[in-house]
């Protein structure tokens, strides 16, 4: 198996209302949820099935906020911008300065995480290896955002970073987008599902002749609350390592 990868994080916290100013200790509450979803050592690994006991794995990533900037300075790893938006869209604006947002780090050697208001119910999204640097990176709303401050139940959990960041190193919903059985997420140990689930539910849910053991819901890649979701599989974890051999190779020095 692949060594530990560390990634360098760099978190721009974009505000206009002063609890969009989100603290220290806020990013890193969501920093220490994400080096624990990325290790397998988050607190609720016992609540895995045990049909699937044997498939949740340790992606053996792991994130420390940037201790030096683009120009070879030391930071803490967090830029702070004011902004006269009152909230963003999934439409980028918050990466750009010319749209009240923060510039991007270089995407090839920082995780660019930006924490904002976000219109429209959005808790966060993600843009996948391969599209333009400029944008590369995730954005997450304030209040899903770590486990203190201004998060909110229930996704005061920290797992919305822990899900965009999935996406980011290539993994898919495990419905497959569709909502007729016929999309997948191209991992073979997630078992296809129709569509998201919300909530907290009870195992097993079945769908798509997935029983007994049904839908993966607690996965990461799944839409459930952030308390209902614990693990990742073996087959996300490998499609996860082929990312950063592949278009994500510059994290792995
Ligand atoms: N992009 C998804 C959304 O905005 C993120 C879902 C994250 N789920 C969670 N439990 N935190 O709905
Ligand atoms: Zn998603
Ligand atoms: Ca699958």
């Amino acid at each position: 198996a692949r060594r530990l990868i560390t990634i360098p994080t760099v978190v721009h916290v974009v505000y206009k209302k002063p609890k969009e100013n989100i603290s220290k200790a806020q990013v890193q509450s969501q920093i220490a949820v994400l080096n624990q979803d990325y290790r397998f050592t988050n607190p609720d690994t016992a609540k895995v099935p045990d049909a699937w006991k044997g498939l949740a794995a340790d992606a053996k990533i792991k994130f420390k906020l940037a201790t030096k900037d683009p120009d070879g300075k030391r930071t803490d790893g967090i830029v702070r911008v004011q902004t006269d938006r009152a909230s963003f869209g999934p439409g980028d604006g918050v990466k750009k300065a010319s749209q009240g947002g923060s510039t991007a780090w270089p995407a090839d050697a920082y995780l660019n995480v930006w924490v904002c208001a976000l219109g429209g119910g959005l808790l966060g999204y993600a843009q996948f290896p391969g599209g333009p640097k400029a944008t590369d990176g995730v954005v997450i709303l304030h209040s899903a955002f770590g486990t203190e401050g201004s998060a909110i139940a229930p996704f005061n959990r920290g797992r919305t970073l822990t899900h965009e960041v999935g996406h980011w190193l290539n993994l898919r919903h495990i419905w497959g987008d569709t909502l007729d059985c016929s999309g997948g997420d191209l991992v073979s140990d997630t078992p296809n599902s129709r569509g998201p689930n919300y909530g907290k539910p009870s195992f097993p849910v079945i769908s798509c002749g997935n029983g007994p053991n049904g839908d993966m819901f607690m996965n990461y890649m799944d839409y459930v609350d952030d308390a209902a979701m614990f693990m990742f599989t073996a087959g996300q974890v490998a499609r996860m390592s082929a990312c950063l051999a592949g278009p994500r190779k510059s994290f792995a020095t």
